[in-house]
């Protein structure tokens, strides 16, 4: 390790015991500096191959049964990473892959130097901020049309380059046999995200993400998933649950 990032135990393990043995990817990687901590993961500024790069670990929960937690982690892990794939194989933008470690838990990606865009929206033009949204609502509706839902479409999970380029991250809890219900919560989160950062400025912004949705599927499919949004409003606290369950 380049410079002594003080790791968690069992992640430090880890790294040390590939580090030293053959597992040539994690021989490649340095780890630089924490990044931060997200709802359910460990995120660290790393380089792999020289390339800038970002660990993404999931450390146990001790308040889970270690085998289910085991079983969560993997799959979370496992289900991320073949959302990404997927998504860019779509041509949606997504950081690229470099290592996936289901075992431990595991992520190496390409590091997206960009802004949140949570926290781009006060800072920036009106405008701007549309142009995300917009292509926000195409990205759904192209991972939609293929039957994969983000599952945890915020304004938080959204990476915007300086370039302009717009990045979804956080694949956690993707859905890949989606149905319209799982559409429909994917367009409500963001919504609903909107609402609670920005709430002089939702309206139009779920105006322009709307746009950009019924760019790909049609007008028709847009009013069908705003119908099913409007269903699972009426019920509320369905999707509170599902979202509790990733803390
Ligand atoms: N590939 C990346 N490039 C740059 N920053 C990233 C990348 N992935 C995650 N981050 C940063 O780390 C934060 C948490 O990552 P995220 O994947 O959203 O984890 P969580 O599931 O814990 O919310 C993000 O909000 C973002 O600021
Ligand atoms: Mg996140």
């Amino acid at each position: 390790m380049e410079e002594g990032v003080a790791l968690p135990e069992p992640l430090d393990k880890v790294i040390r015991v590939k580090l030293s043995g053959v597992e040539l990817p994690l021989q490649l990687l340095s780890l630089v500096k924490i990044m931060g901590r997200g709802a359910e993961a460990l995120l660290y500024y790393a380089r792999f191959l020289g390339y800038p790069a970002v660990l993404k670990w999931r450390p146990p929960k001790t308040y889970r049964h270690p085998r289910f937690d085991s079983y969560v982690r993997r799959e979370r892990t496992l289900t991320e990473a073949r959302a990404i794939y997927r998504a860019r194989k779509l041509g949606i933008r997504a950081p690229a892959l470099f290592f996936v470690d289901p075992d431990n838990a595991i992520i190496v990606m390409e590091y997206v130097e960009g802004m949140l865009y949570r926290d781009l929206i006060p800072r920036t033009e009106i405008d701007e901020s549309c142009r995300i949204a917009r292509v926000i609502g195409t990205y759904a509706a192209m991972l939609h049309q293929e039957g994969i839902a983000h599952g945890d479409l915020t304004t938080s999970n959204v990476l915007v380059k300086g370039d302009g380029d717009v990045y979804l991250i956080d694949f956690g809890l993707a859905v890949t046999s989606a149905d319209d219900e799982d559409k429909g919560i994917d367009v409500h989160i963001f919504l609903r995200s909107l609402e609670s950062a920005h709430y002089h400025l939702y309206e139009k912004l779920f105006d322009c993400f709307i746009k950009g949705y019924a760019s790909i599927v049609g007008s028709s499919g847009a009013e069908r998933v705003i119908a099913k949004v409007r269903e699972i409003r009426l019920r509320g606290r369905y999707v509170e649950e599902r979202r509790a369950r990733k803390r």
